[in-house]
């Protein structure tokens, strides 16, 4: 989505929003007008009442959920050991559109997100209930291939991780490693994958050099050529930007934009600017709820919940 004035600046909101006594609700959100009522009758409200493990219904706009999915998460639930982190989680990343997770700090985004491609699996204590698909199968299925599974997810992480070895190998490290020789072929996807990342003009005369030698910001974007070399059917970038300045942030928003319609691209942001600029989803969790999700202009501008609200707005966390 673009043009939305920065929803961060509470002043802006302020104009921006309807006051809540006559503000009209999404009339599709159908979950959405009792789920609010209901929160708001709760003495304390919704964040206690998921503090205090009341039960509550997440609002999903239907709006959001017309789009064929990518990733279909239902009933979603995860524990370390015995702390459950994530409850009852259901909402669908649409096909190639960007899907923005926010929340405050520990409210399980990244490990919502490293559920997708079961990147979870490698911790111990990890235990899941539900179910996730990806293009229609499921994610935890029994008999899953984890590895193909992974093949076809990107990953990129907050802090940039290229390998220790030239520009151009990071790239076609997954070509590599399904035994791709032939050199052209691999000198295209470098150049169209680096050319996607908005890299190549920058990096186009030093192929060779090592991957290390480059900024952090050209050091994310050689992350995210990496990841969509492999073809990926969703792209997960959990906070890419967070370790970046305005600058290199700017060209991976711009980049993500970019992506859009090409890919299916799921990013977690504590940057509420961010999040209203990229995604066209945007779905708010607190302590391991959804408890929102919806279009990201309705989340930012009329959100159905005053929680919602007020953490978009900056007015909590
Ligand atoms: N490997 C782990 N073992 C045990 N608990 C974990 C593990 N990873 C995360 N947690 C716990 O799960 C909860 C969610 O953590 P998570 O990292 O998913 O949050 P987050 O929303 O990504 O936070 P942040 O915005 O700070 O990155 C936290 O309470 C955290 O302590
Ligand atoms: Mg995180």
């Amino acid at each position: 989505m673009s043009d939305l004035n920065p929803p961060t600046d509470p002043e802006r909101m302020k104009t921006q929003l309807p006051a809540r006594a006559t503000r009209p609700r999404n009339a599709d959100a159908k979950p959405a007008a009792s789920g609010a009522e209901k929160t708001r009758a709760r003495p304390g409200g919704l964040f206690e009442c998921i503090a205090e493990g009341r039960q509550f219904e997440s609002v999903v706009h239907p709006d959001a959920g017309h789009d064929e999915a990518v990733v279909e998460i239902v009933d979603f639930r995860l524990w370390y050991g015995e702390t459950q982190a994530l409850h009852d989680i259901s909402f669908s990343v649409p096909k190639g559109k960007v899907t923005a997770l926010i929340g405050p700090s520990g409210c399980g985004k990244s490990t919502l997100i490293r559920c997708v491609n079961r990147m979870n699996d490698l911790v111990d204590s990890v235990r899941v209930e539900g179910q996730m698909k990806l293009n229609g199968d499921a994610i935890y299925g029994k008999g899953v291939d984890v590895i193909e599974l992974r093949k076809r997810i990107g990953m990129v992480f907050q802090k940039p991780n290229p390998f220790p070895m030239s520009i151009f190998e990071n790239v076609v490290y997954s070509l590599r490693i399904d035994g791709v020789r032939d050199r052209h072929a691999l000198e295209e996807v470098c150049e169209s994958s680096l050319r996607g990342a908005g890299l190549w003009d920058e990096v186009k005369d030093r192929l060779k050099d090592s991957a290390l030698a480059l900024s952090g910001g050209q050091q994310q974007r050689l992350c995210i050529a990496r990841a969509i070399a492999a073809e990926p059917e969703v792209l997960l970038l959990d906070e890419p930007c967070s370790a970046l300045d305005p600058i290199a942030t700017g060209r991976i928003e711009d980049l993500i934009d970019d992506l859009k319609g090409l890919y299916s691209v799921l990013i977690v942001t504590h940057n509420m600017q961010q999040a209203s600029r990229v995604s066209d989803n945007t779905a708010f969790m607190y302590l391991g709820r959804l408890v929102e999700y919806g279009p990201t202009e309705t989340l930012f501008l009329s959100p159905s919940l005053r929680e919602t609200e007020d953490y978009v707005t900056g007015r909590f966390g």
